[in-house]
């Protein structure tokens, strides 16, 4: 088999075989497929498009380009969680615990932060003394325990897909939905969980800017897992604004225990509830999505989610008297508020922009390399649908470096557009994608 052969089938609008599209994957990632044929081919790709079984066919191949996790040893089925990325997203650290306090195993593999949307690993690690690289054995024995364990990606999962990304990053080649469902789900099924519950971000801070790429996206991961044997289901959420109040990697831990004890942001909750939900439902924990909400609430408000939360950080070697005290953790050194420059109403705020700013704090990466401030991180007081007067306080800055706040707040003010006519809040839930299709609200 040739690779211009592929290339030219591409071209010309072909299928590819299942043969073809295993000879791409494993000649590309063993070094015997040069970058600039692999290029063409992705750019066909974006030009042609692939078909349902062609994107199956290569997320399977990426997937089994490196490590397969091997979950087998762990007791009931496995539910998993993936965000597209957001900014204040810290979902995964609430749902996480909900569900395996209702006894469904979360085997989770998470990643870092990079650019404007931060990372499970990155939050998590703000927690003195806490542990995201762990043994393999350890991991399936503490999921098998207390039916949860998280940790960070391994460095051989989907090679392939990390070899693709960094050549579709550079060749004009990311925004194929094709390509994007098999990059994403590639992993998800090297994981190896059982149930997988996307949560597909729309909006400004998001990879879909619409509603209706976002439920093209889903559709297309959803249609692979099912494909693959995974029981799969997609919820379109928003990221038109910062998700719950927080953004920064303390904060956001801090924001998450506050739902976990059955307060804080209700679009945070709502959010949070919706995905667990489809989490025990898909794991058959539940026999409606109905059921399945009831118990969510209950382990919220009752204090169990929050326990589990705990028991998890404690065991993964987390200090606990900062989960139990927040306020041992030190305050930052500056921490300023930000006021309204006019009145109105709050129209738009960019979530990119907020996450941007919290990264000029200190609190992302633009680097993979670069070196973060757990500590430091933005405050949304005004979201969009409020009423604010000259003057008011719409946000505060959590920073240590007092020569990048005024940078900071550049870009924290150029995040909200005003308008004089009252404007609606914003819908925290489109709608979700399962088996039969896309379902918008
Ligand atoms: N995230 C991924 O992992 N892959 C893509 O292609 C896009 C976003």
């Amino acid at each position: 088999m040739r690779m211009y052969d592929v290339i030219t089938a591409k071209k010309h609008g072909m299928e590819l075989t299942d043969e073809q599209i295993a000879f791409v994957v494993k000649g590309f990632t063993a070094g015997d497929i040069p970058d600039y044929q692999m290029s063409a081919l992705l750019m066909a790709i974006c030009l042609k498009g692939l078909n349902e079984r062609e994107t199956a066919t290569l997320t399977m191949e990426m997937a089994q380009s490196g490590d397969m996790l091997d979950l087998s040893a762990i007791h009931g089925k496995k539910a998993d969680k993936h965000s597209t990325g957001g900014v204040g997203d810290k979902t995964t650290m609430i749902v996480a615990p909900i569900v395996a306090c209702l006894g469904v195993p979360v085997a989770k593999m998470s990643g870092r932060g990079l650019g404007h949307t931060g990372g499970t690993i990155d939050k998590l690690e703000s927690i003195p003394g806490f542990r995201t690289t762990i043994p393999a054995e350890e991991f399936i024995r503490n999921v098998n325990e207390i039916q949860i364990a998280v940790a960070g990606q391994s460095a051989n999962l989907a090679p392939a897909d990390k070899k693709m990304y960094a050549l579709r990053d550079v060749t004009a080649t990311v925004d194929n939905i094709s390509l994007i469902a098999s990059s994403i789900m590639s992993k998800k099924l090297a994981s190896g969980a059982d149930v997988i519950v996307l949560d597909v971000k729309t909006g400004s801070g998001a990879f879909m800017k619409t509603v209706e790429d976002s439920a093209e996206l889903a559709r297309a991961m959803v249609s692979i897992g099912n494909h693959c044997g995974r029981k799969t289901y997609a919820v379109i959420t928003d990221m038109n604004q910062v998700l719950g109040r927080y953004v920064g990697n303390w904060l956001e831990v801090r924001e998450a225990m506050e739902v976990l004890s059955g307060r804080g942001d209700e679009e945070l909750r709502m959010v949070s509830v919706t995905l667990a939900s489809y989490m025990l439902y898909g794991s058959g924990a539940a026999k409606t999505l109905a059921e399945a909400e009831t118990m969510v609430n209950r382990v919220l408000d009752d204090g169990s989610a929050f326990r589990k939360f705990r028991e998890f950080v404690e065991r993964q070697g987390g200090d606990v008297s900062v989960v139990d005290d927040p306020s041992r953790i030190p305050p930052v050194t500056y921490e300023v508020p930000v006021t309204a420059p006019r009145s109105g109403y709050v129209a738009e705020i960019n979530a990119e922009e907020i996450g941007t700013a919290s990264l000029l704090l200190g609190g992302g990466r633009e680097k993979k390399e670069d070196t973060i401030d757990p500590l430091v991180g933005i405050r949304v007081d005004k979201k969009v649908g409020d009423r604010v007067n000259e003057g008011d306080v719409i946000g505060v800055l959590y920073g240590n470096d007092e020569k990048i706040i005024d940078a900071a707040r550049e870009r924290f003010l150029g995040a909200y557009r005003y308008s004089d006519t009252a404007t609606k809040p914003v819908v925290p839930i489109y709608g979700f994608v399962d088996e039969n299709g896309i379902h918008l609200n």
